[in-house]
């Protein structure tokens, strides 16, 4: 009986469900609660081989530290592009979501150092100019629609990416033997990274049915040609992110069936939400190109 309550308006009469509201609201809450920021020097940062670890999982633990550290860059980008959020997404990111993934990032720069490898350099800042142009379109509430749906898929695939570069990583560890780390460092971190993933998927699911068929077309089309790895904004980051899988061993030489998994997972939701209509497709080709560019950047880099 839920159809009683009342439909919430936003400022400019945007509608939101209020049940994807309040499912988002009690969310938020719950991971306030069950995930309060990791401790740094909660950490057992003993490693048993730190140069081994350091040769097998350094490009991984200087990506994902940089990538988790930028998320402070990522929450300025994302006032400019949602000039007028709805107060759940803004609670999330701003109270929640950033104090997570900051911590991630302070526990993997400390792990890196104690290993002997250099500290590291996130963009914490210098905003590219295409976030101040859609900014200033999002003043007009269907764009801000749109901007907003594509800032909850961003979320869903790049959480979808972590969560399973995390799993990597923690078996790696393991099997390097390097218990302390893998336990105290990557387990607590992997365990917060589902609650964003699932933020964002409950957010893109009540958003998408409420879009308009060419908002709907602009998402796609927008997606299309904007889609990147997590944390790949130039061409040397897409090559450092090809390096990345290389050692969580996704890409491995003649072997691309592990590759096309790791996109299949990361675009499945997309998928399934945005080209529902078009039965058949495994996983939008923009996802698997993006990986295979990554992996080929990476493998021309190492030639040099
Ligand atoms: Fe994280
Ligand atoms: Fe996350």
């Amino acid at each position: 009986m839920t159809a009683d309550k009342p439909v919430p308006r936003g400022e400019r009469g945007r509608r939101r469900p209020f049940s994807v509201e309040g499912r988002l609201a009690e969310h938020v809450d719950r991971l306030a609660e069950e995930h309060p920021p990791i401790p740094v020097d909660s950490a057992d940062y003993t490693m048993v081989r730190p140069e081994l670890l350091a040769e097998q999982f350094g490009p991984v633990l200087t990506y994902m530290s940089r990538v988790e550290l930028e998320v402070e860059r990522n929450v300025l980008e994302l006032n400019l592009l949602l000039p007028d959020p709805p107060p759940v997404d803004q609670h999330f990111y701003a109270d929640v979501w950033l104090p997570q993934e900051v911590h991630h990032g302070l526990l993997l720069d400390r792990l890196q150092q104690l290993a002997g490898l250099p500290e590291s350099e996130p963009n914490l800042d210098k905003i590219a100019f295409n976030f101040k142009v859609l900014g200033a379109l999002g003043r007009f509430g269907a764009v801000e629609d749109v901007s907003r749906m594509l800032y909850y898929l961003t979320g869903v695939a790049t959480e979808q990416s972590a969560i399973l570069a995390y799993n990597k990583l923690h078996q790696g560890l393991l099997d390097l033997g390097e218990k302390a780390v893998a336990s105290t460092i990557v387990a607590p971190i992997r365990r917060q990274e589902p609650g964003h993933f699932a933020y964002y998927k409950i957010a893109a699911q009540g958003l998408w049915s409420e879009l308009v068929p060419w908002q709907k077309w602009l998402v796609r089309t927008l997606r299309r040609y904007t889609f990147e790895p997590v944390g790949a904004y130039t061409k040397k980051q897409w090559a450092q992110f090809g390096d990345v899988m290389t050692h969580l061993g996704i890409t491995t030489k003649g072997n691309e069936v592990e590759l096309d998994r790791y996109a299949q997972q990361i675009g499945r939701f997309e998928l399934e939400l945005l080209y529902a209509h078009r039965e058949g497709l495994r996983v939008p080709t923009y996802v698997i190109d993006s990986l295979h560019r990554a992996a080929r950047l990476a493998d021309r880099r190492r030639r040099k």
